[in-house]
């Protein structure tokens, strides 16, 4: 899956990470933002933001689909906009109706990675509502199944991360970013 040639005839606006929870979309992102000289924005924290309560209480008082619904509105904010690295959380492609604002808001980059490198990233953190199950290792494996195709389709390009450091996935997508931006 390399559509790294832009047929287009337009300059992509953004540069979007997509992937699953735990492959580094947030320290990746910042870490191109910077190279780029682009500004960076995270979906979640843009999230958080507007609904003034952390993504776990969102999901406590809320439920799923009122955060769903913030994350189709942030994503449409920002996808409007330019010059931004935009990193996403791990279900924003569930909604067809946001893998078409993705494909229009910019260049997408998928950053991939199996279950067993998710599991002992995710491992140490625990502000992911949807990983709070019996066996999350698990979880991460059903969801992992249910979402590739997703990813797949919603991304221009894909850099499978498990046995690279967070320096060499940040090159890589820089290096991509530029050429697929037109900043080579
Ligand atoms: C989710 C991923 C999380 C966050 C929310 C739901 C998901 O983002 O948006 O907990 O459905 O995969 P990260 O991918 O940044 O962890």
């Amino acid at each position: 899956m390399i559509r790294l040639v832009n047929t287009t005839g337009q300059r992509p606006r953004n540069l979007i990470l997509i992937g699953f929870m735990g492959t580094g979309k947030t320290t990746i992102g910042k870490r191109v933002a910077k190279s780029l000289g682009f500004k960076f924005v995270d979906t979640d924290q843009l999230i958080v933001r507007k609904a003034g309560k952390s993504i776990p209480k969102i999901f406590e008082e809320d439920g799923e689909e009122a955060f769903r619904n913030l994350e189709t509105e942030v994503l449409r904010e920002c996808g409007g906009k330019s010059r931004q690295v935009i990193s996403t959380g791990g279900g924003i492609v569930v909604r067809p109706e946001n893998i078409a604002i993705l494909k229009e808001s910019g260049y997408v980059i998928w950053l991939k990675a199996g279950t067993d490198a998710i599991f002992e990233r995710v491992s140490r953190n625990r502000n992911r509502p949807l990983l709070k199950t019996a066996n999350p290792r698990q979880t991460i494996d059903e969801l992992l199944k249910l979402r590739e195709n997703l990813y797949d389709s919603a991304g221009h390009f894909s850099i499978r991360t498990d046995d690279l450091t967070m320096e060499e996935t940040s090159f890589g997508v820089t290096e991509c970013a530029k050429l697929a931006l037109g900043l080579a």
